[in-house]
């Protein structure tokens, strides 16, 4: 490709860090100069059966040669086939209703809408408020900002937002609410509580949280037995729990899903990027059926996207899961994920400027940090982590930049579940060299 023609088309031509992708094969990008990186991050956390799945390919061009098209109300045989397929191997017991968008942003919108038509519909029209929490991200349609802990993303778009109530993450870290008690007292569950109370609980509708953190909190997990209490008080005041797995669903953890670990199961479930691992843009919202039931009561509708349950889209994820049972993959991300696990710690663990490395199954993450002792991050200008991705494609390694907020530097992990151990000592070696040759950028430019 001509390096003028690659600068010209992005949409703000010279901002970011873009790679220009000849090819994906397995674990890895192709350059188009045959260059092969990496990609420690699936795409942004995406691609779980790893690329270049000739089987896949194959059903997609099948489907799109039968059927171009439909509208999402109509079935079709890809989409009632993927339904059982969710149904019978993937979804927690008790949700049963599958509707799909082609992205996670759509996704969380129409989740949301879900929850406030299902108070309308049952006659609780006061309770339209959604709680989220901070530092999590559900995707940038003006909803999803709205619910949404990004600070960042949510610049300049204040006077269209509302300002919904918050309560923290299991942001263990920095954790401001357990200082002094000796280990976590899931004082960020009962702060839930008191955001209710703050709001109004008659107002409340539903209460949106990534069990696993994604990319805003770099892979965080839920503390121990932060989901049962939060279950438990939502339950209390009458409000849907809506577990946003875009990113953490389907295998990525080491389980089905990331609330599998805890056996919670959420009002309504939005999963995810591995539902086609990158293949085709659909995304799925599953609910109880007792969520949708007054909706359908009325007689109300629940208003599609175009693009939904496209039948390619609804073929390739059907294919797609089936690979993922066939090869045992959701096992196999556990696996891999103890490994990578093991060896960042073994890398990483009292690298001066790793303040924590943390996440679930191949989900995982490396927080980073100016000072260790003192966990001082490093100035914003310093754009540390912007830096360190663009030393990973030197050291052959693609890594998500993530982190905002409290938590401002973080690296995002998610390499295909198919990754060989020996990719993952790649990756954990890429992955050293990149932030020691970071952080020697950012004091050269500092002249430090
Ligand atoms: C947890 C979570 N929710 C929502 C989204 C938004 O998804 P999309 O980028 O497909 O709109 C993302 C994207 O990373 C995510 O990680």
């Amino acid at each position: 490709m001509d390096p003028e023609r690659a600068r010209l088309y992005p949409f703000l031509p010279g901002v970011g860090a873009g790679l220009p992708v000849a090819r994906t094969e397995g674990s890895f990008l192709v350059l188009p100069d045959g260059r092969r990186i990496l990609d420690a991050a699936g795409g942004a956390v995406v691609a779980s059966i790893g690329h270049g799945r000739k089987e896949v390919a194959e059903v997609a061009a099948r489907v799109l040669a039968e059927m171009s098209y439909v509208v999402p109300p109509f079935v079709t045989e890809h989409r009632v086939r993927l339904v059982e397929r969710l149904r019978e191997h993937w979804l927690p017991l008790g949700i049963s209703r599958c509707v799909f968008a082609s992205g996670g942003s759509e996704a969380i919108d129409l989740a949301l809408r879900v929850a406030r038509q299902h108070f309308v519909s049952k006659g609780e029209p006061a309770r339209w408020k959604v709680i989220g929490r901070e530092l999590s991200y559900h995707g940038t349609t003006l909803s999803g900002l709205d619910v949404g802990g990004h600070v960042k993303r949510r610049k300049g778009l204040e006077p269209w937002l509302h300002e919904l109530p918050k309560a923290p993450a299991c942001y263990s870290l920095r954790c401001p609410l357990c200082r002094g008690s000796g280990g976590c007292t899931l004082a960020c569950a009962d702060a839930l509580e008191a955001a209710i109370a703050a709001a109004g609980a008659g107002s409340v509708a539903a209460f949106v949280f990534e069990p696993v953190g994604g990319s805003t909190a770099g892979a965080l997990p839920s503390a121990p037995g932060y989901l049962e209490r939060i279950a438990e008080i939502c339950r209390r005041h009458g409000i849907l729990t809506i577990a946003d797995e875009v990113m953490s669903g389907f295998g990525r953890t080491g389980a089905r899903f990331a609330v599998d670990h805890d056996g919670f199961v959420p009002d309504l479930l939005v999963g995810g990027k591995g539902l086609a691992a990158g293949y085709a843009p659909i995304v799925g919202v599953f609910a109880r059926p007792e969520v949708v039931a007054p909706i359908a009561a009325r007689g109300d509708e629940v208003m599609f996207y175009t693009y939904a349950a496209h039948p390619a889209a609804c073929a390739v994820a059907e294919r797609v899961l089936e690979i993922v049972e066939r090869e045992g993959l959701v096992a196999r991300a556990a696996k891999m994920g103890a490994v990578l696990r093991e060896r960042l710690e073994a890398a990483l663990a009292s690298h001066p400027h790793v303040a924590e490395i943390r996440g679930k199954g191949l989900l995982q993450a490396v927080e980073l940090v100016r000072d260790r002792a003192s966990l001082t991050p490093f100035a914003p200008e310093d754009r540390i982590t912007a830096t360190l991705v663009a030393a990973g494609f030197a050291h052959g390694a693609f890594f998500y930049p993530g982190g905002a907020g409290a938590a401002q530097d973080v690296i995002v992990l998610g390499p295909p579940f198919t990754v060989s151990e020996s990719e993952l000592d790649l990756l954990v070696t890429a992955l050293l060299k990149s932030i020691d040759a970071a952080v020697a950028h950012v004091a050269a430019r500092r002249g430090t």
